[in-house]
């Protein structure tokens, strides 16, 4: 009997890549061979992302091309394996709603250390951290990822010395918050995790990012690059993602320091205005944000940033827009990820805010956006009037 076959069709972003490399994997150890493609394997894997509704919609839409295509085929179709953000609605709802999915996969039941099936051979992904505790308003991953969790030093620098002997030269840590990596005090006592951690005090953070403990000295994320990257095979380190409240002093000299840390930063802002940061609940200023920039720009200037921005978030006025458009002015980003709200159910702006703002004017701000900062043609003095 020839072995069973699985196939992994990934939707999102790159936690979600890397989630699958290890559910292949996974399926390996299990004696499975690779589909060449999802109309002829036994098993398909579905990594679903939430981050959007849209995103959720074109899961669907693929179950659904899935059923018919096999079904046109006259063939049964392959056991399906629902995993990824979408889970967030929780197993039961899944099965119950989604009749074609046969088997829901936890996300956190994908291992750090599971064997890893990679397609590239010179660049690798290492997830350092699962999970995200800072409760950004508009935001589902964690709900559906669950509670931050450091992957363990040892474990990290096990994964790299390996690669490092096998070829590998760049790696990207990733993580919600790599910053913070090390610094997570949930699930576990405050006073035993003190007493375990001498390195570690309380921290006294804005709003949603007290949870994480501050370091005494030199942060674990900046230990963690420097091991990284003392590999000689090792030619290049990326990191995803960094966010603007513990983006320590100390972080930002490693950068500039360390030319094996590449020289693009990505460093989402998602919006210009204060007013909207504060109900996105993201713990920071743009005047923080931009100290942050200006510290980086000013150690190497050869130092390039690109971050995300949010357009139409509830109550998002004309004038805060316009904060945002100014503040892209000043950043010189090199790049934008732009997304339009999208309310996701659970999540605090959902249950706080209604989505007030008309899709063509969230669409007219995105194009706006987009222009000044990924086209490069609305600078200063020639802008349209946002309606
Ligand atoms: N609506 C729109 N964009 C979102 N993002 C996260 N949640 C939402 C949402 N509910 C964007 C943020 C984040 C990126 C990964 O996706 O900009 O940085
Ligand atoms: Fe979402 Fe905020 Fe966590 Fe990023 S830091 S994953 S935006 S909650």
């Amino acid at each position: 009997m020839s072995p069973k076959t699985y196939y992994i069709h990934t939707f999102g972003c790159q936690s979600n890549k890397s989630d699958s490399e290890r559910i292949a994997g996974d399926y390996q150890a299990r004696g499975y061979q690779s589909a060449k493609d999802w109309q002829t394997c036994d098993e398909l894997v579905i990594n679903t992302c939430a981050i959007r509704k849209s995103a959720e919609d074109r899961a669907r839409a693929f179950l659904h091309k899935v059923a018919t295509t096999a079904r046109a085929a006259g063939r049964p179709k392959p056991k399906i394996i629902f995993t990824g953000c979408m889970l967030h609605h929780g197993k039961n709802k899944i099965l119950e709603i989604l009749s074609m999915v046969d088997e829901v996969l936890p996300v956190n039941e994908v291992g750090f250390n599971s064997p890893v099936v990679r397609k590239d051979k010179k660049h690798a992904w290492i997830p350092i951290s699962a999970g995200c505790n800072s409760f950004c308003t508009y935001c589902i991953v964690p709900y559906s990822r669950g509670r931050e969790q450091s992957r363990s030093f040892e474990e990290i620098l096990a994964e790299v010395k390996i690669l490092a002997e096998s070829g590998y030269e760049e790696i990207t840590l990733l993580g919600q918050n790599v910053n913070s990596w090390g610094l997570e005090k949930v699930g576990i006592s405050l006073r035993k995790m003190l007493m375990e951690r001498p390195d570690l005090e309380l921290n006294h953070l804005p709003d949603n990012q007290s949870q994480y403990l501050k370091p005494k000295g030199t942060p674990p994320f900046v230990r963690l690059l420097r091991a990284v990257s003392a590999f000689p095979q090792i030619k290049l380190v990326r990191f995803m993602s960094s966010n603007p409240w513990d983006f320590h002093d100390e972080l930002i000299a490693e950068i500039v320091a360390n030319k094996k840390i590449d020289r693009y930063v990505h460093l989402p802002i998602q919006s210009g205005s204060n007013s909207v940061l504060k109900r996105m609940n993201r713990g920071y200023t743009r005047e923080r944000y931009a100290e942050v920039v200006a510290k980086l720009r000013a150690g190497d200037p050869n130092v390039v940033i690109g971050t995300d921005i949010i357009v139409g978030f509830p109550g998002e006025t004309e004038a805060e827009f316009q904060e945002t458009l100014e503040f892209a002015q000043k950043m010189d980003w090199k790049v934008a990820f732009i997304a339009i709200y999208s309310p996701r159910p659970g999540t605090a702006s959902w249950r706080l805010f209604s989505d007030d703002l008309p899709h063509t004017v969230k669409k007219h701000r995105w194009e706006i956006l987009d222009q000044l900062i990924n086209k490069n043609n609305l600078k200063a003095g020639n802008r349209p009037k946002v309606i």
